[in-house]
């Protein structure tokens, strides 16, 4: 304990001289906040000794003005899906991280449609002429999830518009073609038309609750192939997690080609064994972002910094992986799709991306302390992909982060863990529910 008030104290001291020396250091003192609105924050940490900005507990700074990233699950109502824009401008240094639902929900559906056109001779299991589908949803109320139902049921002209969208609630069961949810879509192909229809499709929820729920897509495959049996003839899934239980399953055995989300190493490594594809959300670049807006907010440089602009060590991103929506306050990754033709350029999806992989220098970027929380430990892109890049990334970005792992049900197993936010310098949430960021930010405002 005492070593340790020792170092900081000699670190402190230190952080004064070389602020104190002037230049480069300068413009970094007055600001742990960034741009405008933390303005008075800054302006205070000023007057006094430069060396506090460098403290690093983050006394200086209300919780309330700390640097604060929400990533993976976008605050934002999750019935009609609207942007949350006061949790999104809680402070002039909050971001979401993403990534671009709508172009990676139709390059899903672009993916199937192109899969069924190229093995169209093979395709239709039982010869009938219908092309048969079943649909893993993911949570019914994450624009993620919705967005990728929506973007298969386009591209297999078997949406129906429901106040001007097409609507993305499971149908359960559709063996007659019946449903009012969905319709048969048409599909040509070589001279030829084929009906393709949508025979299942549910939300993958456990009984306590957990959504995206793979286990829950394992035996759900199990009674629709009992029902349906080999009029499907393909899966798609809203994830790779429950895609690859599905595969896992059945229709490995069976032969029916299964697409998911995610890119995850274990689907990326199935599309050997049949598996169709997936589509990369650039989770390379996403945990790089939701790191490096905190880190730039921290060193209270253009927020810009080793993003759209090289920083000194070189890293930078280039405009074909991610876009940054000002009004939105939102990073967003983009996607590419992972089949057969691609899928060794993918398999292990929790390596660095390479244009950002460059390690900062501690002496300019100092060690800040980070909480940042995974709102499920066992999803599986979460935990197999997400967070093993962000480990890779906090020591290239020098942040300390601790990292907490929610139960995927209820939103005060992770609350209950950010009890003490003056131990930390910044934050990165990623929530149960889309709608509960207040739940996060009323902790920070105390
Ligand atoms: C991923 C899912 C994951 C979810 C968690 C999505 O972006 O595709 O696999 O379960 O995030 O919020
Ligand atoms: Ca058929």
């Amino acid at each position: 304990m005492k070593k340790k008030l020792a170092l900081l104290v000699v670190a402190a001291m230190l952080a004064a001289t070389i602020t104190a020396c002037g230049g480069s250091g300068e413009t970094k003192a007055p600001s742990t906040q960034g741009n405008a609105g933390g303005e008075t924050q800054a302006a205070g940490a000023e007057t006094q000794a430069p060396a506090e900005t460098q403290a690093p507990a983050g006394a200086e700074v209300a919780n309330k003005d700390k640097p604060l990233v929400w990533f993976n699950r976008q605050p934002s109502n999750s019935s009609t899906g609207e942007l949350d824009m006061a949790a999104l401008n809680f402070n002039a240094n909050t971001y979401y991280v993403g990534f671009d639902a709508n172009q990676g929900a139709e390059l899903q559906g672009t993916m199937i449609k192109d899969y069924i056109e190229k093995n169209i001779d093979t395709i239709d299991r039982n010869g009938d002429g219908i092309i048969g589908y079943v649909l893993a949803i993911g949570d019914i109320g994450h624009n993620d999830s919705i967005a990728r139902t929506r973007g298969v049921r386009k591209a297999l002209g078997t949406g129906v518009e429901k106040d001007g969208e097409i609507n993305s609630e499971p149908i359960g069961t559709n063996a007659d073609g019946s449903s009012s949810i969905v319709q048969d879509g048409t599909l040509e192909i070589n001279g030829k038309t084929y009906t393709v229809r949508e025979y299942a499709s549910q939300e993958m929820k456990n009984s306590a609750g957990a959504t995206w729920d793979a286990a829950t897509a394992g035996n759900a495959i199990g009674t629709w192939a009992s029902s349906f049996g080999d009029s499907i003839d393909i899966i798609a899934s809203n994830n790779d997690g429950m895609g690859m239980s599905m595969f896992n399953a059945w229709s490995k055995d069976n032969n029916v080609p299964t697409f998911g989300y995610d890119a995850n190493s274990d689907a990326v490594a199935a599309i050997a064994e049949g598996y169709g594809g997936t589509i990369s959300q650039h989770a390379d670049v996403q945990a790089y972002l939701t790191l490096r807006v905190l880190r730039n907010a921290l060193d209270g440089v253009d927020i810009d910094t080793g993003i759209g602009t090289a920083d000194e060590a070189g890293n930078v991103l280039s405009a074909d992986v991610y876009t940054y929506k000002a009004d939105e306050r939102s990073y967003y990754a983009l996607n590419v799709a992972v089949t057969a033709d691609n899928y060794q350029d993918f398999t292990d999806s929790t390596k660095v991306y390479e244009p950002v992989a460059n390690q900062l220098d501690e002496s300019k970027n100092p060690t800040k302390k980070v909480w940042l929380n995974i709102y499920n430990s066992s999803d599986n892109f979460l935990s197999s992909t997400y967070q093993p890049l962000l480990q890779n990334y906090d020591k290239l970005l020098n942040l300390e982060v601790e990292y907490i792992g929610g139960d995927g049900q209820t939103e005060s197993n992770i609350t209950n863990r950010l009890g003490n936010p003056s131990q930390y310098d910044a934050f990165a949430i990623n929530m149960v529910k889309t709608d509960n960021a207040a739940s996060y930010t009323s902790l920070l405002s105390q």
